[in-house]
């Protein structure tokens, strides 16, 4: 398997802790803090590697959070590519609220990139990108970064006979579907953004998937619901699946996770319903984890498992037939080969 190739142009060292309730002119003690590297592309990364894939992350780093945030991530042993910076690598906090299970996110809009530090993204993303491969450009674009920064990574991907998977919102999701890309992975609010609706009924979220499709502007519409799961949309037809039943702790991740897998089966061979099922494990995966860690892949391969069989993927004390019914077995309109 060829390397799965990321890019993070603004990545984020996450900072996360808890508290026992957030609320205003008082100092907030909080428990002890965790550090992470996220930011989209690197967690796709760090994903599919422990996913038991091979990845390349190309990423920027500036500063002293930048230094904290490559020593964590060669600590897990990711193949990167640092891009210099000199502004200062952000941070983002995450707040649990013990008493309520509430959590606070609060991202940060990142250092201003001049016209040479992205340029050389795109250099670098140029040299590595695996010929017949997969480049997943993920997350938000840093100030000083253009909107069309996705889209050149998809003129890229062409010329190198590789596919051009986004993950991102706003300009730069516009940008990259008005060149064309192989995959895009909006969440519900991101797709409705895009469109200027809610987005609330199936219908129009499938209409709006396969719109996507249907004009060129992704080969492939992952749009994924939340705990409501997600739908696939491409010129096979439309496929939706449930989540499995799990507890959820904390849904930073989620969608990085959920791309993660989604690419690495589609770079194994597997089928567009295999990649799908495995694509809601672990997203659903990863929202059984605390704060900001993503998931692990026993976990992943339990639910993977279990969605395959359509079946409740842990016993229940009572299980509830409509339940068993509607969950975790994948629908599909038309069909698409297994
Ligand atoms: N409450 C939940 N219960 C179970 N699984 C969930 C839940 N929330 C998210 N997931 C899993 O994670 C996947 C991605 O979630 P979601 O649609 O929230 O995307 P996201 O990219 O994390 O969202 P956004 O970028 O808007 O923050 C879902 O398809 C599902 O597999
Ligand atoms: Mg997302």
């Amino acid at each position: 398997m060829q390397p799965i190739l990321t890019l993070t142009v603004n990545p984020a060292l996450d900072v996360s802790t808890a508290t026992e309730r957030v609320f205003s002119g008082h100092k907030l003690r909080c428990g002890a803090s965790r550090l992470d590297p996220g930011g989209g592309g690197v967690n796709v990364s760090r994903v599919v590697q422990r996913l038991g894939g091979r990845t390349l992350a190309v990423y920027t780093a500036g500063g002293p959070t930048g230094e904290a945030y490559r020593r964590l991530i060669e600590a897990e042993r990711i193949p990167t590519l640092a891009v210099p910076i000199q502004g200062s690598t952000r941070e983002d906090f995450t707040v649990d609220e013990t008493t309520t299970g509430k959590q606070f996110r609060f991202v940060l809009q990142g250092p201003e990139l001049s016209e040479p530090e992205w340029r050389l993204c795109l250099a670098l993303v140029a040299d590595s990108l695996p010929v017949g491969g997969y480049v997943v450009a993920s997350g938000s674009l840093p100030p000083g970064v253009p909107d069309d920064f996705y889209a050149r990574v998809a003129r890229l991907a062409r010329r190198h006979d590789a596919r051009c998977i986004v993950d991102a919102s706003g300009p730069a999701l516009a940008e990259a579907l008005a060149e064309g890309v192989f995959l895009v992975k909006p969440s519900r609010r991101e797709l409705g953004l895009h469109f200027g609706t809610t987005l609330e009924s199936g219908e129009s979220q499938v209409e709006a998937a396969a719109g996507l499709v249907a004009d060129g502007s992704a080969e492939h519409v992952a749009l994924t619901l939340g705990g409501e799961g997600a739908i696939l949309a491409s010129k096979s037809g439309i496929l939706r699946l449930a989540v499995p039943d799990v507890e959820v702790r904390s849904t930073v991740g989620a969608g990085d996770s959920f791309l993660a897998a989604f690419v690495l089966r589609l770079a194994q061979g597997r089928t567009l319903a295999e990649a799908l099922r495995a694509a809601v494990a672990a997203g659903s995966a990863t929202v059984t984890t605390a704060a900001t860690e993503l998931c692990h892949r026993e976990d992943v391969e339990r639910l993977e498992a279990g969605l395959a069989a359509g079946q409740p993927t842990e016993p229940r004390e009572q299980p509830s037939a409509a339940r068993g019914s509607r969950r975790g077995s994948v629908s599909s309109r038309p069909s698409l080969p297994e």
